[in-house]
């Protein structure tokens, strides 16, 4: 008897659960009480108070037993350690950069890189920057640009690179600003702020002949770099046959540096470089380096965090962990979508943005849309999610209000710690508040800081 093959259209978790961490259930009465004393406001609740906790993908990761493992045996020597050089080889490795600079997580990779190259008068353009990433450069006194395509900036408009960088425009900014006035161009692959879209290859290698030309440096912010490679391998043509690693170093091959937040695609709960090969840079870089985070050998992480980084990177780019973790990502959206909810379109990688402002046209903007879902998915279903909207946008440096030009809500994706039955509760659980939408009402903003008010505001239902 001959058996037939069987090809399954389900991609299942490719891990299996050996070490758990319950998670608490509460009620709806529970929660309200919750909510109230955290002045309601989702930051200023207690983890243990969340069932489903999408707050962020950012350090909240499940390790692998071969991270642990490597985690034991780390080297924590001051100088030089087994680790930092297991960590260096990695990072080499898949972006070929000369020089790995570690740091403690991906702000301060960005911190040193805009410290030392950045200047007031100066511009920095990139898809789209994310808040740290544009409150490096403007620490520094340079300007932020965003330059992401049209298509990236509408929700529901389908394109399958999003995240690509609009090349005219950039040219334009190099013509009007000259090149001396830009030191450095970035691409952030994904593009978190637009929605987790991925860039082209195409797109990469094109900015990056644009800054070769004029001589600029171009530099990646790679968090979520194998995320990005994944969707070059199902989406652009000419990398069908190619493997995750394969397409991360010809991506980086375009590129003179990278930073890096290895919370996300390295896999750890800590961690960050910032790597590069112009032997000058790194040269004021490493000083810096010591100055902020530590001795450029360890830079801010123990050895145990370098080993778990080092065994992490490989891990993310495995071709049956990035299968299931964009799959889990997209029959989320699916799911939602199906219901008749409006989602930024497609699916990211790292999390569905819901649209807030078409699911609740009867709350104004500056009663907050996407703070008000926010708060209803976690008295109905103990979710966290997080409000990217006029709350997190809408306070000017002068101290009025502007509407964000986009009420989402990020449902973000911890990597390999919710199973396929959490994503249906979820979903569920989201639909039924959709249903409800009509009795949803806006917020007040009662105390605030003068600034990132989002993380410590206090608010009242209206
Ligand atoms: N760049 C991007 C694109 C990011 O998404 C983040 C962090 C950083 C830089 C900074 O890295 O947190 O290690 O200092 N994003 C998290 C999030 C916080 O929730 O999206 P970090």
């Amino acid at each position: 008897m001959e058996l037939e093959g069987f090809i399954t259209n389900t991609i299942i978790e490719p891990f299996r659960i050996r070490s758990v961490e319950p998670i608490r259930f509460t009620t709806m009465e529970e929660r309200k009480i919750k909510l109230k004393e955290a002045g309601y406001n989702p930051f200023l609740l207690k983890a243990r108070d969340v069932l489903i906790d999408l707050l962020t993908d950012s350090g909240t990761g499940a390790m692998s037993s071969a991270q642990w493992s490597g985690m034991i045996a780390s080297d924590e020597s001051y100088a030089g350690s087994e680790s930092y050089y297991k960590f260096e080889s990695a990072v080499q490795d898949i972006t070929g950069f000369k020089h790995v600079i570690p740091t403690h997580q991906g702000r301060a990779a960005e911190n040193i890189l805009f410290t030392t190259i950045a200047k007031q008068g100066d511009v920095i353009p990139n898809n789209t920057h994310f808040d740290t990433t544009r409150a490096h450069v403007e620490h520094n006194g340079a300007e932020a640009l965003d330059l992401v395509i049209e298509e990236g900036k509408q929700p529901q408009k389908i394109h399958p690179f999003k995240g690509n960088m609009d090349t005219e425009k950039l040219e334009q900014t190099i013509a009007e600003r000259g090149a001396e006035n830009i030191p450095a161009i970035m691409l952030t692959a994904t593009n978190n702020s637009g929605g987790g879209q991925p860039v082209s290859m195409r797109n990469i290698r094109d900015v990056s002949k644009i800054a070769r030309k004029h001589g600029i440096p171009f530099f990646l912010d790679a968090c979520r770099f194998a995320e990005n490679c994944w969707f070059i391998k199902t989406r652009e043509a000419g990398y069908e046959n190619k493997s995750p690693i394969e397409i991360a170093r010809r991506m980086f091959k375009y590129a003179d540096g990278c930073t890096m937040s290895a919370k996300k695609d390295g896999m750890s709960n800590i961690g960050g470089f910032l790597a590069l090969n112009d032997d000058e840079l790194a040269k004021k870089c490493r000083s810096l380096t010591i100055l902020t985070e530590g001795f450029p050998t360890y830079g801010g992480m123990a050895g145990y965090d370098m080993e778990a980084v080092a065994i992490g990177l490989y891990e993310a780019l495995d071709e049956g962990y990035l299968r299931y973790r964009i799959r889990s990502t997209a029959y989320l959206g699916e799911k939602l979508q199906f219901a008749g909810i409006s989602i930024v379109q497609p699916t990211g990688g790292h999390a569905v943005y819901i649209d807030a402002k078409s699911m609740l046209p009867h709350i104004p903007s500056l009663e907050y849309p996407a703070w008000s879902l926010t708060n209803a998915l976690y008295l109905i279903g103990g979710i966290r999610a997080v409000e990217i909207g006029s709350v997190m946008f809408g306070l000017q440096p002068d101290g009025t209000e502007k509407p964000a030009a986009m009420e989402l809500v990020r449902l973000a994706i911890p990597r390999r710690v919710y199973t396929q039955s959490h994503v249906d509760y979820l979903a569920e659980a989201v639909i039924h508040t959709y249903r409800q939408r009509n009795q949803l009402r806006g917020y007040k903003i009662v105390s605030e800081p003068t600034v990132l008010r989002h993380f410590s505001a206090q608010l009242e239902p209206i």
